[in-house]
């Protein structure tokens, strides 16, 4: 469901071209799960945007759902994102003109959803906002804003679910209910997961994981061990769950 083929970024600076992201391949099944690890600097990010359409590489193509990305412009990859896509920005990028509850409803009136307020309600219960509803983001801290991006993403209950840093400004509790969370959407929906993290936890919960230095893939998915891996999710998201509920009380 999505391929990446010799991915390259390449940017200009006041000192010459800088390659970014290079010769990145990788290929995800229906329901897969994917941590992308590397340290500050290293790339993450650059790719996260190529491989969900929000950028265009300098060479390589991405496939997504058997539309090929690198064919189309921005307004052809945002109906296939408007489509099949939910993204948590590392930066949440959420609308301050708009609560919190607007801000999840938004995605939802666009896609012509029915029920958009109630859905909206649901998901912001499910990360723990269920009275913070009507904050406007300048009224809420970066874990709240976090997890409003979150349930917005969520709430269209995409094909594909890309997260940069999702737990990066999350407690160990919030942290583990979010992870729970986008597990729960990955095995009842089959929501494939592409995530970006610094929490060796939440890599280990993924089927694959790829470490990425100087743009550059330096660890290949072990995709053969993907299945047994995911056979021990539930294992695990138990056990982070006993520590969320030990941390709360
Ligand atoms: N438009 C741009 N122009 C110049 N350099 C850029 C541009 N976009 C990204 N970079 C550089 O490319 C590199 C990779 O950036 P990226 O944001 O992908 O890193 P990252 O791995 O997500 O880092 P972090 O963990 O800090 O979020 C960085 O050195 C960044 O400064
Ligand atoms: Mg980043």
């Amino acid at each position: 469901m999505l391929h990446a083929h010799k991915l390259c970024k390449q940017v200009s600076t006041t000192s010459g071209p800088l390659d970014i992201l290079q010769q990145v391949d990788l290929t995800l099944q229906r329901g897969d799960s994917l941590a992308i690890t590397g340290t500050s600097g290293s790339g993450k990010s650059t790719l996260l945007g190529l491989l969900a359409g929000l950028d265009a590489p300098s060479s390589g193509h991405v496939l997504l759902n058997n539309h090929n990305l690198s064919d189309m412009n921005e307004e052809g990859r945002a109906r296939v994102r408007a489509q099949h896509v939910g993204f948590v920005f590392q930066s949440f990028q959420l609308l301050p003109g708009l609560s919190a509850l607007e801000n999840v409803m938004m995605p939802l009136e666009l896609h012509g959803v029915a029920d958009a307020e109630q859905k909206a309600s649901q998901f912001l219960q499910r990360v723990g906002l269920a009275d913070r509803q009507q904050h406007y983001p300048r009224q809420l801290s970066g874990g709240e804003q976090q997890r409003v991006a979150i349930a917005r993403a969520f709430a269209s209950e995409p094909d594909i679910l890309f997260a940069d840093e999702p737990t990066g400004n999350l407690d160990t509790a919030t942290g583990a209910k979010v992870i729970e969370l986008l597990f729960e959407l990955n095995r009842e929906q089959d929501t494939t997961l592409v995530l970006v993290t610094h929490e060796q936890r939440l890599a280990e919960l993924c089927a694959q994981q790829i470490r990425i230095e100087g743009g550059r893939v330096v660890d290949a998915p072990p995709a053969a061990q993907s299945s047994d891996q995911s056979l021990d999710n539930s294992t695990a998201q138990s056990q982070l769950q006993n520590n969320a509920e030990a941390t709360q009380s």
